[in-house]
């Protein structure tokens, strides 16, 4: 950051901001006392078993879900609020399952992201015109931007849902398993991208990931969330899976001389862990 960046600067850099919130979703506590700062160029992934609430505390920034208690802000101001329109770009979880009965080329899919809530087209016809055609250039999808999506392979598909967001211009762009269905090559290349978005264009990133091993050779930040934030921090310092079963306070199960060896990877073997215990 620029050393002579002054106070209010530093303050604008927030981009997010997650206060004691609590979320429950069909009468059940499924988000208790999250707190959380987003900055400018961070780049954050989180992660938690299965059921965790993940996709919850996404849906929740994005002011989808209501709060039982506390606040969000981006840009410092409420979800959903007009002021934020195109600066937010969301990838789903479902989002690589496109729905193969519409016909849409790459290039129209894309260009979706520039239309705009309020006013359909929030940008002019040229603009619109370069947005669409840089983001495709930046995932890679010029060889068939004008093939239908359904004849898409899955990591093709993703990359066409990321550059929907990216020619949204979006600042703040949040991810939900973007890695799944997408083989090692086009995996790296995308994180890769994403990194970039981060370090040369000053974008801000939440990513939800099941593939820790990915994750983390590309977040600067890790969240580990189960109900509520039980790590977060450098990624460097993120935990170990016996660590992490501390964190979340599960005992050996396979007896105490030695614990059995967990294969480091993806999160679905810590959470076999859980199934155990319980
Ligand atoms: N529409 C819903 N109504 C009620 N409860 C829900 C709803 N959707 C999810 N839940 C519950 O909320 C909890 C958190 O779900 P969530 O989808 O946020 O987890 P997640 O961490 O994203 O999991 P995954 O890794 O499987 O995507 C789960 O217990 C789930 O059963
Ligand atoms: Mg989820």
């Amino acid at each position: 950051m620029n050393p002579s960046t002054i106070e209010t600067e530093r303050e604008s850099d927030t981009i997010l901001m997650v206060k004691d919130v609590v979320v429950n979703r069909s009468g059940k506590l499924i988000l208790n006392d999250i707190n959380l700062t987003i900055k400018r160029g961070e780049f954050v992934g989180l992660v938690g078993p299965n059921g965790s609430g993940k996709s919850t505390l996404m849906l929740t920034i994005l002011g989808i879900l209501k709060l039982h208690h506390g606040t969000v802000n981006i840009f410092g101001h409420p979800p959903q609020a007009s002021l934020l329109y195109g600066k937010i770009g969301w990838v789903s979880q479902a989002a690589s399952n496109l729905p193969k009965d519409i016909r849409l080329t790459v290039r129209e899919l894309v260009e979706l992201g520039t239309v705009n809530g309020k006013n359909m087209f929030h940008f002019t016809n040229s603009d619109r015109k370069k947005q669409v055609d840089r983001a495709i250039e930046m995932v890679d999808l010029e060889d068939v931007k004008h093939i239908d999506i359904a004849r898409l392979s899955g990591g093709q598909r993703q990359r066409a849902v990321i550059a929907r967001a990216l020619a949204s211009e979006a600042e703040f762009i949040l991810l939900d398993e973007p890695l799944v269905g997408i083989d090692r090559e086009a995996r790296n290349s995308l994180l890769k991208l994403l990194d970039g978005l981060c370090h040369h264009q000053g974008k801000t990133i939440l990513m939800v990931s099941h593939d820790l091993a990915a994750i983390r050779q590309t977040a600067h930040r890790m969240i580990f969330l189960e109900e509520t934030i039980r790590f977060d921090g450098d990624t460097e310092k993120f935990p170990d899976l016996v660590e992490l079963a501390d964190l979340r306070g599960i005992g050996p199960v396979h007896g105490h001389a030695h614990h059995h060896p967990i294969p480091v990877g993806t999160l679905d073997d810590s959470s076999h862990i859980h199934e155990e215990e319980e």
